[in-house]
């Protein structure tokens, strides 16, 4: 491969999901595992975007998420299901955007850089929620309903289209 990584900042955000997407399906072609998945995933979103912290929460127990594959500063290990963004995600099985962090009663702070954040359930095959991916970024509103689309889209990788 000739470049590791790539730079969709400057692009409208529509085209860059599209071409991030493409990328992931590439390099993750023939792989079937969802640990090598979440690993890719949060290396290329993470630096194509530049953002604070990319990275997901695997679901370990009945109302339990820890962390699994992440770029960024040192992530919270576990995350009760209904706390913080990401436990509340999990609880409900939705996206959540949060333009500004401080206006998201319980957030849990784990780099106090991060302002905005958008967190979108995993599931696999059968429907069963397996992580949540969480990305934060350093500005206020960076997040919206393309974001939203883009990442779902995404990680439907994990339940199995577009693989192996
Ligand atoms: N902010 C998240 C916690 C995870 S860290 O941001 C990496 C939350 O409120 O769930």
């Amino acid at each position: 491969m000739a470049e590791a990584t790539i730079d969709l900042r400057h692009q409208p955000k529509d085209r860059a999901y599209a071409q991030l997407h493409a990328y992931v399906l590439i390099v993750l072609a023939g792989i079937d595992d969802d640990i090598a998945g979440m690993a890719t995933i949060s290396a290329l979103t993470h630096h194509a975007f530049g953002f604070l912290w990319t990275g997901f929460y695997r679901v370990v127990g009945p109302d339990l998420l820890r962390v699994g594959p992440y770029q960024g500063t040192l992530g919270c290990l576990d995350i009760t299901f209904g706390r913080g963004v990401c436990g509340t995600a999990a609880a409900e099985r939705r996206t959540i955007v949060v333009p500004d962090v401080e206006r998201f009663p319980g957030h849990i702070a784990c780099d106090a850089r991060a302002k905005s954040e958008i967190v979108v359930p995993v599931f696999d095959k059968t429907g069963t929620l397996i992580a949540v991916f969480d990305v934060d970024s350093e500005k206020r509103g960076t997040f919206d309903q393309q974001d939203a689309d883009g990442l779902e889209r995404m990680l439907r990788w994990f339940a199995g289209k577009g693989r192996g």
